[in-house]
């Protein structure tokens, strides 16, 4: 079994062959003048091949399409696709008439090629359900607990009502109390967290959510929770997509400290899935 990614995710796919013990099938990959990708395989695949490729940003949804075309083309009777970050998941239902649920398409599309899906960490566990083969959802809470590990953390808050199984299982292995704020989204770049009564005064927090986007949810829930009296506010979050100078905006707000896993591989990308993945791979 041989293990690529096509263009996302090198470091991630290098950690998880590592732990496995897998080659990694070499590739070439270029972009062509009008923008489009090109992916060769430079060797004939084995008949079990795992592909690591993110659905993020649009290129690498086309990526993940037109590797495994080659793979199976080229003879891979077996493709795995481990998608670390699953892009357009939080269109995951209809929120207005009209509109897709571009989860599911994206999802059916995939399954044309793919023979199982291991999803991290997908924006709702049940988008698993949307594909047409076997897909596996695996959950980034060893990388979030290692990321709170040593940060004397006295308190996991969800920024909102619907992240609170995450935050509860990432204190729950810290051994401290766990919460939700309260969210509204007012608009794409637009939150307000309205205050909740959580103690928090002189307490150490961490916010633990899936996505960081244009960060506009850390950065007001980090700032009612100073205004609240919290002592410090660290973020621990799955997929690091940093919009708009999010990082920029994150590093000038409240927040003491933020790290994110290797999903989506930025300078940001403190602590690895890789574990993760091996383990659903096994
Ligand atoms: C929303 O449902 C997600 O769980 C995240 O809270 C959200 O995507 C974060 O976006 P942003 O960083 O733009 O506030």
């Amino acid at each position: 079994m041989q293990i690529l990614t096509a263009i996302s995710s090198p470091i991630l796919t290098y950690r998880v062959a590592k732990e496995l013990g897998l080659d990694i099938l070499p590739a070439e990959r270029k972009k062509f003048p009008d923008g489009e990708i090109y992916i060769r395989l430079l060797e004939k695949p084995d008949r079990e091949v795992v592909l690591v490729q993110n659905t993020y940003p649009n290129e690498g949804l086309v990526a993940a399409i037109i590797a495994m075309q080659a793979l199976k083309s080229e003879g891979a009777e077996d493709i795995t696709l481990v998608v670390p970050y699953f892009g357009y998941g939080r269109q995951d239902r209809k929120f207005l008439d009209g509109e897709p649920v571009s989860a599911e398409a994206i999802a059916k599309v995939l399954s044309k090629y793919a023979d199982h899906v291991v999803l991290v960490d997908p924006h709702k566990d049940y988008i698993a359900d949307f594909f047409d083969v076997e897909t596996k959802v695996v959950h980034a809470y060893d990388a979030l607990i290692e990321m709170l590990y040593r940060a004397d953390v006295d308190i996991v808050l969800a920024p909102d009502a619907g992240a609170l199984d995450r935050a509860k299982a990432v204190a729950k292995a810290l051994g401290v109390d766990w919460d939700y704020l309260e969210k509204t989204r007012i608009s794409g770049e637009e939150v307000e967290i309205k205050p909740k009564e959580i103690e928090v005064e002189d307490k150490n927090v961490a916010l633990v959510d899936d996505i960081i986007s244009t960060g506009g949810t850390l950065i007001e829930a980090s700032k009612a929770l100073k205004s609240q009296g919290a002592k410090s506010v660290v973020a621990a979050c799955v997929h690091g997509l940093f919009t708009k100078f999010a990082i920029h905006k994150i590093l000038e707000s409240p927040i003491d400290d933020v790290g994110v896993t290797d999903t989506i591989e930025g300078p940001l990308s403190v602590a690895s899935v890789s574990s993760t993945i091996a383990r659903a791979l096994r």
